[in-house]
């Protein structure tokens, strides 16, 4: 992992003192609220339904056990015992107390966190592949250009006050886990013929009221331009960015009003200025970060798949976490297991103070200390011996993290909707208990396979709803809660934006509108046809005529 040299952490501190003042004169009265407003945004603090919320970055998604006991703490100390993850890598608090705020800050910064342009129209905290360093199907580790990008982007004198917020993701794999078509920049790490290492550049792909997906406005950058590209993109978005209307403000609206083309010819004609100056790294600067990220010394483990066989053979229900929840690692002998934080009822992303530190506890016990935390609001222990599967299952389940519902039906993204949210049109938590309750027998699951459920409880999209196999958003009726449908979106390599279906249901209706969606499918589906492969294939008409009768 990377540690934090005296710059970052002198940075850290020293926002953490200069927040305490800002917050002390507004517990004064020497701030109104008005004033306060901008000064906590960069410190990410927000305002919500009934209480101030703070949205901690987890760049790239990498936490050490130690600050994952940390979030933990502060959960106990400082709000209600929980915390929540969300789509973009970073954890919420929902009920921190505006004068506790900078000593919870201060707690964080003793762990190499902060809050820092996880709100505001700055570069916000650089996401990645959840599996970074350890994926069968990787290129190159994205950790190392996520954290190059990470240092970059804070506090970036030049892009602190940008049209409207943005958003850059990584993957250095062919299975894109990191939405990136759906983001400011998506970056693909790939290399050339000649074996050149580089960067698909992705730019204008986003949700909200305008989904799109970001059209690649380079093929092939090769790694050392990476800096100076990034700059000339920001730097055109900086200077024609439609500032003038707040819903036209992000860059996707630029790309798509200039044309990606000429787009790209700005971008390129900016780049020509920057490139081979001092704006991209220095020798050896690339090396030096890498070597944060050098995989850990792992063991030989050479009877562990053997031991695991056997014990798969023994036990069931391990045998279902396993194919469901455990993906395939690089190194001989280990494996990747993913800790769902949707059990059965439960709300999305949501997890204890004790889930934290049990999770914290797995990690330095099996994972090298590490742990990752996913797009889809779940975590991951990084690096597990094969032999040793079984005992940290064994664990998850005395906390009810075994859920073995990885990529299922249950397996949702949904936003706080009006449950937290002000800007919320209707409820997202429990229509997603109530659908996961509905298909609570993991048989029943299994059969129907993979299928990506993503609620959002209004028109900004952060639970994903556009990019859902199956979306569910909130609208509002003449004060009454409605959610429309949409079917045959993704967010992964196949990335689409998914068809609204018809005319929107009550909140009573939807879960017998998405369990007769999932029965058509069933109807129909071609051998092993995931349900977006079938709605593919055969387009919305079965499903519409199921749900109303008509087509
Ligand atoms: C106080 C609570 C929140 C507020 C006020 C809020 C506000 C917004 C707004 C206004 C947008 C639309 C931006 C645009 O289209 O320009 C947005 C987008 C988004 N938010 Fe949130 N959000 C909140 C919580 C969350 C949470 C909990 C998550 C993760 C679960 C999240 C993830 C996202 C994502 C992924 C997008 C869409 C991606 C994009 O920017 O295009 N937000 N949010
Ligand atoms: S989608 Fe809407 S309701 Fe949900 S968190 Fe975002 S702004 Fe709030």
């Amino acid at each position: 992992m990377y540690i934090y040299d005296e710059i970052d952490q002198t940075m850290v501190d020293q926002r953490v003192n200069q927040f305490r003042d800002q917050v002390r004169r507004r517990i004064a009265g020497e701030l109104s609220e008005d004033e306060f407003k901008p000064l906590r945004l960069m410190n990410g603090v927000y305002l919500q339904l009934h209480a101030y919320m703070l949205r901690v970055a987890i760049p790239y998604g990498t936490l050490s056990a130690e600050q994952l006991r940390k979030l933990a703490w502060i959960a106990r100390k400082y709000d209600r015992g929980y915390g929540h993850f969300t789509t973009r890598q970073n954890l919420q608090y929902n009920w921190p107390k505006l004068e506790e705020l900078p000593d919870l800050l201060a707690e964080l910064a003793s762990v190499q966190m902060h809050a820092l342009q996880t709100s505001g129209n700055c570069i916000r905290n650089v996401t990645a592949d959840q599996f970074a360093g350890v994926a069968a199907d990787e290129v190159i580790d994205p950790r190392i250009h996520a954290e190059i990008i990470r240092q970059w982007s804070t506090l970036h004198p030049e892009f602190t006050f940008l049209p409207r917020k943005f958003k850059i993701a990584v993957t250095g794999a062919e299975t894109d886990r990191a939405a990136v078509k759906v983001h400011d920049i998506g970056l693909i790490a790939k290399r050339d013929v000649a074996g050149e290492l580089g960067f698909e550049v992705i730019v204008g792909g986003g949700l909200g009221r305008t989904p799109m997906v970001g059209p690649t406005i380079r093929d092939f950058l090769p790694e050392r331009h990476l800096l100076s590209y990034l700059e000339a993109v920001l730097r055109v978005y900086n200077q024609l960015g439609r500032r003038d209307n707040m819903y036209k403000a992000r860059v996707k609206i630029l790309v798509h009003e200039t044309g990606a083309e000429k787009f790209t010819e700005m971008v390129e004609r900016e780049w020509e200025q920057i490139r081979d100056t001092a704006v991209d790294l220095p020798a050896g600067e690339r090396e030096r970060i890498a070597a944060f990220f050098n995989p850990p010394l792992y063991d030989k483990a050479e009877d562990a798949a053997e031991t695991l066989t056997r014990q798969v053979a023994g036990d069931a229900d391990f045998a279902h976490w396993v194919e469901t929840n455990v993906a395939p690692h690089k190194a001989d002998g280990y494996a990747i297991a993913n800790i769902s934080l949707k059990p059965i009822g439960g709300v999305p992303g949501d997890a204890s103070a004790e889930q934290m530190d049990a999770v914290a506890a797995l990690a330095e016990r099996f994972s090298f200390s590490e742990i990752r935390v996913t797009h889809e609001q779940n975590l991951v222990l990084p690096h597990v011996r094969q032999d040793e599967l079984y005992a940290v299952w064994q664990t998850l389940k005395s906390y009810d993290l075994h859920t073995p519902n990885l990529g299922l039906v249950s397996d949702m993204i949904a936003c706080p909707g009006m449950d937290y949210c002000a800007l919320a049109n209707a409820r997202s938590i429990p229509l997603a208990q109530e659908i996961s309750e509905r298909f609570a027998d993991l048989d029943r699951q299994y059969d129907i396979g993979e299928l990506k459920l993503k609620i959002s409880g209004c028109i900004n999209a952060c639970g994903h709803h556009h990019v859902g196999h199956i979306g569910i958003l909130g609208v509002d009726r003449k004060g009454e809660e409605y959610y429309q449908i949409t079917l045959g979106g993704s967010g992964a390599e196949d990335a689409s934006l998914g068809d609204i279906v018809g005319p929107a249901f009550p909140y009573d209706k939807v879960v017998n509108a998405i369990e007769t969606l999932v029965d058509a499918y069933l109807g129909v589906r071609a051998d092993n046809e995931r349900f977006l492969d079938t709605y593919r294939r055969l387009g919305a008409d079965p499903f519409k005529e199921a749900l109303y009768g008509v087509n």
